[in-house]
Formats: C-alpha cells, sequence, structure tokens
C-alpha cells in the first residue's frame, strides 16, 4: 500500500494517475531513490511520490496536463547523494540552485521527458532559481513541492511525539 503524506488512499487504486505514472512509479532508478533520506522521516521516493501525487490532482482540478504534472513529479528530485553531505567546491553553485539541473539531466538520460516535464523539473526550485518556469504546471510544482516538505516534516514530529507519549504513558 502506497500513500501520500496527508491522504488516507491507497495510491495504486487510484487508477487514473496511475495510467500516468504505471511505467515510472515501479522503475529501478526512480525506486532507488528508497535509498535516501530527503526530510525528517520521508524517504525521497516518498516525497517524490507525494509531490507527484499532489501536482496530479491540483493540476487536473486545474485543467492543466496532470498527466506530464504527474510523472514530472516522480522526476523532480532525481538525484542519488546524500543532500546533507553536499559538499560545494570552488566555483560550484548550492544544492538548491544545482539539484534541479542534475535531475533534469538524469531525468533525460534515463526516460523519455516531454518539453513541459522537462520546464516542471528543472525549474521546481523556483524563485530560490533564477530562470521562470514556462508553463503552469512548474508554478503548480513550486507551490505543492514547498507544501509537501512542510506536511512531511510536520507529519514525522507528529508520529515522534504520539510514539513518545505512548511510550512515557
Ligand atoms: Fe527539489
Ligand atoms: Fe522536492
Amino acid at each position: 500500500m502506497l500513500k501520500a503524506v496527508l491522504s488516507k488512499k491507497n495510491i495504486l487504486e487510484c487508477d487514473d494517475y496511475i495510467a500516468c505514472v504505471s511505467d515510472l512509479i515501479e522503475d529501478e532508478n526512480i525506486l532507488r531513490l528508497r535509498e535516501f533520506s530527503h526530510h525528517i522521516g520521508t524517504t525521497r521516493y516518498q516525497h517524490s511520490l507525494n509531490v507527484s501525487y499532489y501536482n496530479f490532482l491540483l493540476c487536473r482540478f486545474l485543467n492543466l496536463d496532470a498527466k506530464s504534472a504527474a510523472r514530472a513529479g516522480l522526476m523532480h528530485d532525481l538525484f542519488f547523494y546524500d543532500r546533507r553531505k553536499h559538499e560545494k567546491g570552488v566555483g560550484e553553485s548550492s544544492h538548491i540552485s544545482e539539484h534541479p539541473k542534475i535531475a533534469f539531466f538524469n531525468a533525460s538520460e534515463m526516460f523519455s521527458i516531454n518539453e513541459l516535464e522537462g520546464d516542471i523539473i528543472a525549474n521546481h526550485m523556483w524563485p530560490a532559481t533564477a530562470h521562470l518556469p514556462r508553463h503552469k504546471e512548474a508554478f503548480v510544482i513550486t507551490f505543492v513541492d514547498k507544501f509537501c516538505a512542510v506536511a512531511e516534516v510536520a507529519s514525522s514530529v507528529r508520529l515522534k511525539l504520539k510514539r513518545s507519549k505512548k511510550h512515557k504513558g
């Protein structure tokens, strides 16, 4: 059973969503993201799934390209290093500005992505990065990504407090 943060639904039973990402969701490169912690208590795979699912729902509600939004959401943080240990070499930019470029490169190498998906992946950190997104769907992810990050941290803290209460009680 796969669930998105704040949702009780089994994503695998959401046929409309799965139809958009069925080839990606169990791809070995995407599954490899399970090996990396992303936010407190959340793997990069779970974070990518959260962003992908809410991107899909929001873009579908707004009559935008929900399929590309779902697919790009799964690939938007497609990098394979521990971001806390990312060291900035001389002349290199920070992880915040660098990782969308790395994710775009990896997604282009590993999958066949369209121009819209490329824009969503490459510009998901805007306004922390300089380039303005070209499509509405890319603006959606800038909001969804931040929303999911806050929800993931909040859910993890809530779970920890619940466990410690239970332990003390
Ligand atoms: Fe990111
Ligand atoms: Fe992200």
